[in-house]
């Protein structure tokens, strides 16, 4: 009988496996069923032996005396597991550094998403959360700063810096803020290039130790998914940037010096696809690439420390972070599995669709702020219309060069369905947005009229995101919410489990369970190494289950592991 059709045989091994040592301890405290070697496996900070007694596999656990050389019974050793607790994964740099217990951090979601609850919940259990400052003024990200500032006076948090091409006022201010206020790490996302802005805060951060080293005390974790943005990052700061921010004063001739010898970022998260803006990679074919890059480039500079590489997208299960790191991730990030979370400001509404979501649920669908070019967004589409409908106002912007040129019945049905009134009423309310936030944008569209088209078809597109967040009702079918594969996949892991409905699911307990999960894969894999092969069933790491359902299976071990992973 195949380990996989016995449900009572967990382990198995070849006939002619050779046992790496006698054994001798007590039979009695080996397990040889399927929950008593899941608890053994799921007791992540414990070491155990898998041990031979007769033909039967089976597990010792330490008690077990594994190894010993004395007690009743006699067998086999034939693959010892190490404990591998979850805070072993990943780069210990990474959370030496950044000071939390997992390699692990959950990225920023713009418009304020990722909260400051949500980066407070996960500061306040040792994870890293990235505020989403993108897309707010000044004074909120300000707020948003002392308040999470008040919750973790020693971190850990980060914000997001978002490259803003068009709106170079708002990245500059950003900057300008985080200097001011002596935030220590950022998350730069959506670089197309270097900035001065950027290159400021992280130069202006720069000392020089006794002992002569470099010390980056303004940290950046640089997210990209092209080669060519990341030689960027990997790169010193470019040398008539430096001359330009010495001669302004905003750095000093010797932080100039000092920039020559450090990369850019001290960490680059490599984005496969994912939710909102993404170019669609597959992280097994991105992720080694950009490996390659860093290796080529320390190689050449031989700075004192190496970027370190992490992995997102696409990561909303154990296998998914395990991968990862497999292919020597430093850290993972997670995004759209955060956005289902109680900590998320978004609506409840559109935290029960994401709860909803299977994988293939998502479109890509025009984003509001890179219209113009093309670019596209990934989004959810199941319970929403907005992907059609976006996708439907850029054909028409492609189609015709104003509004004028709409035709009529297409321009009744978009005042109708998607605008709620006449175009001319939209145009008032672009003129009244803009006139405050960036004048030059009217400037601009005053004698262009595709451009005034691209504004008005924006209004919609932008305001389809807030609808989504603040839960407008009679625009769920406009709602615009950022989502990627990933958060199917996380429903089809914790379905059935404790973490099924939207109402439960934290944050930090989401994190937790993830790499969790991943522990207890990476111990199904070395044991696999060690030539046990192990049955399907519990090949699979399990979700969190309610504490009702959990007392139902035997195992103490098990039951405390997983009260740990829910009350994080
Ligand atoms: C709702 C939402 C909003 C996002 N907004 C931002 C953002 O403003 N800045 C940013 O750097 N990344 C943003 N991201 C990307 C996430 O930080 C993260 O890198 C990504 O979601 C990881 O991929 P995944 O969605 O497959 O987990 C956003 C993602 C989502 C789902």
């Amino acid at each position: 009988m195949s380990s996989s059709e016995a449900s009572d045989v967990a382990l198995t091994v070849a006939p002619d496996l050779e046992p790496q040592a006698a054994w001798r301890g007590d039979g009695a405290a080996v397990v040889f069923d399927e929950p008593g070697c899941r608890a053994a496996l799921e007791s992540l900070d414990r070491p155990f032996t898998v041990v031979r007694i007769g033909d039967r596999v089976g597990i010792a656990s330490a008690d077990a005396g594994p190894g010993a050389s004395d007690g009743p019974d006699r067998g086999d050793l034939l693959a010892p597991a190490p404990a591998l607790p979850s805070g072993r994964l990943g780069d210990p740099g990474f959370r030496a550094d950044h000071g939390v217990s997992l390699a692990y951090m959950a990225g920023a979601m713009a418009n304020g998403i990722a909260s400051e609850e949500l980066v407070i919940a996960l500061g306040r259990d040792g994870l890293l959360g990235s505020f989403g400052a993108a897309g707010l003024v000044p004074a909120r990200i300000d707020e948003a700063i002392a308040r999470i500032r008040q919750a973790l006076p020693d971190g850990p948090c980060v914000f997001n810096l978002i490259h803003s091409p068009s709106e170079e006022a708002l990245e500059r201010a950003a900057v300008e803020l985080y200097l001011a206020r002596g935030v220590r790490t950022i998350e730069a996302s959506a670089f197309l290039r270097m900035t001065p802005h950027l290159v400021r805060y992280r130069v202006a951060g720069l000392e020089e130790a006794p002992d002569g080293s470099v010390v980056a005390r303004n940290r950046v974790i640089a997210k990209l998914s092209r080669r060519e943005i990341a030689t960027h990052f990997l790169l010193p700061a470019p040398a008539a940037m430096l001359r330009d921010l010495a001669e302004a004063g905003w750095i000093t001739g010797r932080q100039a010096q000092l920039a020559e010898r450090v990369p850019l970022a001290d960490d680059i998260t490599v984005e496969a696809d994912s939710g909102g803006h993404t170019d669609n990679r597959p992280l097994g074919v991105l992720f080694p690439s950009i490996v390659a890059l860093r290796d080529e480039l320390q190689a050449h500079h031989r700075y004192a420390r190496m970027t370190r590489v992490g992995a997102a997208g696409g990561i909303g299960s154990p296998a998914a972070v395990v991968a990862a790191l497999a292919m020597g991730a430093a850290y993972v990030v997670t995004g759209s599995v955060n956005q289902a979370c109680v900590e998320a400001e978004t609506s409840p509404h559109v935290r029960s669709l994401l709860a909803l979501a299977e994988f293939p649920d998502v479109a890509m669908a025009p984003a509001a702020d890179m219209f113009e070019l093309g670019v596209d967004v990934q989004v959810l589409k199941r319970g929403t219309m907005f992907p059609m409908r976006a996708r439907r106002l850029y054909e028409l912007y492609q189609r015709h060069a104003s509004l004028e040129e709409i035709p009529t019945s297409d321009r009744q049905r978009l005042e109708r369905q998607l605008f709620g009134r006449p175009l001319e009423a939209v145009w008032d309310a672009v003129v009244d947005y803009f006139s405050e936030r960036d004048p030059a944008q009217l400037e601009r569209a005053a004698d262009d009229p595709k451009r005034r088209m691209a504004l008005v078809f924006r209004w919609y597109l932008g305001l389809a995101s807030r609808w989504a967040n603040t839960g407008e009702p009679g625009r769920e079918l406009d709602y615009q919410i950022w989502c990627g594969p990933a958060m199917g996949s996380f429903n089809d892991w914790v379905r059935g489990s404790a973490l099924e409905p939207p109402e439960a699911r934290r944050v930090a307990v989401v994190g937790r369970a993830l790499m969790n999960g991943a522990a207890y894969l990476a111990r199904v894999f070395q044991l696999e190494a060690q030539g046990v092969r192990i049955s399907e069933p519990l090949r699979a790491a399990r979700p969190p289950v309610a504490a009702a359902k959990a007392a139902s299976h035997a195992g103490v071990a098990r039951e405390q592991s997983r009260t740990v992973e829910l009350s994080a």
